[in-house]
């Protein structure tokens, strides 16, 4: 099986090029490309180039982990995130449509708005918040428009939606590698850290997702009954605040840190940013599980691994 994989140097691209599943032929591609580690070039902005390269590799799979994930940043840039996170989705299912290929399109908890307080499942309504989540949300409905998927039901012809949350791993820029940074200067320092409790998700390793993601094409080519709108996080709740916590701990376990800082509970008022986030936007990852048959990892045990690994 062919599988085209961009952003192949984000942290999610690095995880599922670690542990790439026997019988797949892996294209992995980056914005600029890097010989040294064989990937290749795709500038995810240019959709002309999205749908030549579906033309020229063919793929059994477009498996698309890049995105424009700079939430804050976003904001000032809609054209250029319209153009990576729904403009080349766009781009690849439809020339999808003509070679026959499949796509799985990683997409966000922050499609929703997170006011429900309960956890979303995969067929409830999209309302971002802000640029990113509009962004991706418009992905979404590029990829259930062009590749027949409507969200929430059986049979999900070319295109499969896996929507995720509060992704990290153990290389890239994420919230649990920060942590360990502040951490290490705020403990050594005596300095303490403020970190906002009032927003609910969870984290999601991206050892975890990719297992996920190989998973999801497997059981696609095997049976064709996965639902066309998964839900795929670690299991638990949290807040920005105990994932601090926990990586003080984990760190202090670990051997990481010398000292952790003391974190402090802050409302999201106190930090303020350029977008706005859910409040809740915890995932319902109950039929994908059992559709993947994949056991959770509880969110505290996949930091672990993930501080573990960067040891
Ligand atoms: N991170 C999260 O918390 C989170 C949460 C929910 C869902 N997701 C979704 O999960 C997926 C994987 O995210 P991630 O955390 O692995 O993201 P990441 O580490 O930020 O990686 C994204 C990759 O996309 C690449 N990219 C950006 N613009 C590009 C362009 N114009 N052309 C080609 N490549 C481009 C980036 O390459 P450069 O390094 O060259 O910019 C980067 O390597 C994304 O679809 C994201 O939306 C992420």
């Amino acid at each position: 099986m062919k599988v085209l994989l961009t952003g192949g140097a984000g942290q999610l691209g690095q995880a599922l090029r670690q542990h790439v599943p026997a019988g797949i032929e892996l294209i992995a591609t980056n914005r600029s490309g890097d010989p040294a580690t064989g990937l290749l070039p795709l500038d995810l902005a240019d959709a002309d180039a999205c749908r030549a390269a579906v033309r020229q590799h063919r793929p059994d799979w477009v498996l698309n982990a890049g995105a424009y994930t700079a939430v804050d940043k976003a904001e000032s840039e809609p054209e250029l995130a319209l153009a990576v996170n729904a403009g080349a989705p766009r781009a690849f299912a439809e020339a999808l449509r003509e070679t026959g290929g499949r796509l799985l399109q990683l997409s966000t908890d922050f499609v929703f708005n997170g006011r429900q307080g309960s956890p979303y499942l995969p067929e409830q309504p999209r309302d971002p918040l802000g640029v990113y989540g509009a962004t991706k949300a418009q992905g979404e409905e590029a990829v259930e428009e062009l590749l027949a998927v409507a969200a929430g039901g059986e049979g999900s012809g070319q295109g499969v939606i896996l929507r995720t949350s509060w992704v990290m791993g153990p290389v890239g820029k994420n919230f649990a590698l920060t942590m360990l940074r502040l951490q290490r200067e705020r403990g050594a320092s005596g300095q303490s850290l403020g970190v906002v409790a009032d927003q609910v998700g969870c984290p999601t390793s991206t050892a975890t997702l990719a297992a996920a993601c190989w998973r999801v094409m497997a059981a696609m080519d095997t049976h064709d009954g996965l639902p066309a709108v998964l839900h795929w996080s670690d299991a638990g709740a949290a807040s920005w605040y105990d994932v601090a916590v926990a990586v003080g701990q984990l760190g202090l376990e670990l051997g990481l840190l010398e000292r952790a800082a003391h974190v402090k509970p802050i409302p999201t008022s106190e930090y303020p940013t350029p977008a706005q986030r859910p409040s809740y936007s915890l995932l319902d990852c109950t039929a994908t599980r059992e559709a993947l048959n994949l056991p959770p990892t509880h969110w505290r045990q996949a930091l672990r691994q993930l501080l573990e690994a960067v040891r």
